[in-house]
């Protein structure tokens, strides 16, 4: 499968029935890591089989650690921190951000020199903003020109810093924490807004303690990590497309089973509610093993929508759920405005550019000025040929609006949702029956 051809559902069909979603992808990643710098054998429970988690599970293979997958359980086998071994190649991070970044702050402390690539979107994506606290800490970091990928990362002694970060992202923020781990003394990250916090809500799992004070969070370094057992909820960000298919498509009733319900990953939940969708949110028991992951058996059903407005510091608790939310957004009464989203330029693609681009040649009233998107609702949208830019969630989001656009949507390249969901189109057949 590359290109894929979505019809509009028939007159009477909608969206039924029951989708369990793949592990979340940003906890696999962090499970894996922490899983690798532990003593021990640390046995995760619904890992995702999506590809950004299998280029963490790549890169940690080349450096000496060993993972299997047997019975639904995936079992880490970690070498301590400071056990990984030199790489004979480079460490192939795919199309996965968070793999690359993570793994640089695994790197870090590490007495050998790794060198982290990927493919041609991950190549062109901002890694100083990593790289600069990294080097502050100790490490010793090239990066080809431009301060793109490949990375190479020669390890050394590290010691804890005080990072304030001009950004908010989760990948930025585990990076320097995972480095911080592996230091002499605390490190501190302190950012604008909260992005995810799963990686100081895991490490205590590890037996390292965290302390929060707003928006600054501190790890102790130093310590040696205990391996542990968890349990990965079914990821909103994958939710959130079936969550939004239910809301667009007439008479859709989906139900999602134990998704995780983080409160910095739950934005998208929140301006759904302000568009009056209708969607209930049941907590889910996942039992101790999931630690403070909250989770939720969550349902949608087809609602008239309205638009609404996103302002900047929401931003962070739903950057993923942006181009589903726009196309909610385009076929709801009135003009949305999302404000603040410069960080999507730097996406798997330029997102902000492309969404606008895709919902405009579905028919949409979509323009992006500055760092915001204005949204004017319409009452349909028409199929047409668009392009995904190769991006798993644009891909997603053009083939959830061509169930609803007047006759067929191509989409140029669909393989790429193989990224965060393999399962989508499978799920997406289930649900239209
Ligand atoms: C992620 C953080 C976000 C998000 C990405 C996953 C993570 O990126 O967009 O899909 O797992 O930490 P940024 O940290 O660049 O905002």
């Amino acid at each position: 499968m590359r290109g894929i051809t979505v019809k509009k559902l028939a007159a009477g069909k909608s969206l039924q029935g029951e989708v369990k979603v793949p592990g979340d992808k940003s906890i696999c990643h962090r499970a894996l890591i922490l899983g690798a710098m532990a003593h021990g054998a640390t046995r995760i429970q619904g890992m995702t089989q999506a590809d950004d988690v299998g280029s963490t599970w790549t890169c940690l293979r080349e450096v000496g650690i060993n993972i299997v997958s047997r019975c639904e359980v995936t079992t880490v086998s970690g070498r301590g921190w400071r056990g990984l071994v030199q790489p004979r190649k480079t460490l192939d991070a795919g199309n996965s951000a968070t793999a690359m970044r993570l793994m640089m702050g695994l790197l870090a402390s590490n007495p050998i020199a790794g060198t982290i690539g990927g493919d041609e979107s991950l190549s062109k994506r901002p890694m100083a903003r990593v790289a600069e606290p990294l080097r502050r800490m100790g490490a010793i970091i090239d990066m080809a020109p431009g301060d793109h990928a490949p990375v190479e990362v020669r390890g050394a002694a590290l010691s804890g810093i005080d990072h304030v970060s001009p950004v908010s992202s989760g990948q930025v923020k585990s990076a320097i924490l995972i480095a911080g781990v592996q230091s002499i003394g605390n490190t501190s990250v302190t950012e604008p807004s909260l992005s995810r916090d799963h990686t100081e809500l895991m490490l205590p799992l590890f037996g390292i303690p965290v302390e929060r004070q707003g928006l600054k969070v501190t790890v102790k370094g130093g310590l040696r990590m205990s391996p542990a057992r968890l349990v990965v909820p079914g990821d909103i960000s994958s939710a959130a497309f079936w969550i939004v298919a239910a809301s667009l498509a007439p008479g859709s009733r989906v139900r999602l089973p134990s998704v995780g319900v983080n409160p910095t990953r739950t934005g998208f939940l929140a301006v759904l509610k302000r568009m009056a969708a209708a969607v209930t949110v049941q907590p889910a028991d996942l039992g101790p093993e999931a630690g403070d992951e909250p989770a939720a058996n969550i349902e949608a059903r087809y609602a008239g929508l309205a638009a609404t407005d996103i302002e900047p510091p929401e931003v962070p608790g739903l950057i993923d759920e942006l181009p589903i939310l726009a196309l909610a957004a385009s076929l709801a009464a009135g003009t949305s405005r999302f404000r603040g989203l410069g960080e999507l330029r730097h996406k798997e693609s330029n997102r902000l550019e492309g969404l606008a681009g895709l919902l405009r040649a579905l028919g949409a009233k979509a323009e992006a000025s500055g760092d915001d998107l204005v949204i004017e609702g319409v009452q349909r949208l028409t199929g047409a040929k668009v392009s995904s830019a190769s991006d798993h969630r644009l891909a997603m989001t053009a083939m959830i609006a061509g169930l609803v656009a007047e006759g067929e949507t191509v989409v140029d390249d669909a393989s790429c949702v193989r990224a965060s969901y393999p399962e989508f189109t499978r799920d997406l057949a289930k649900l239209c029956g």
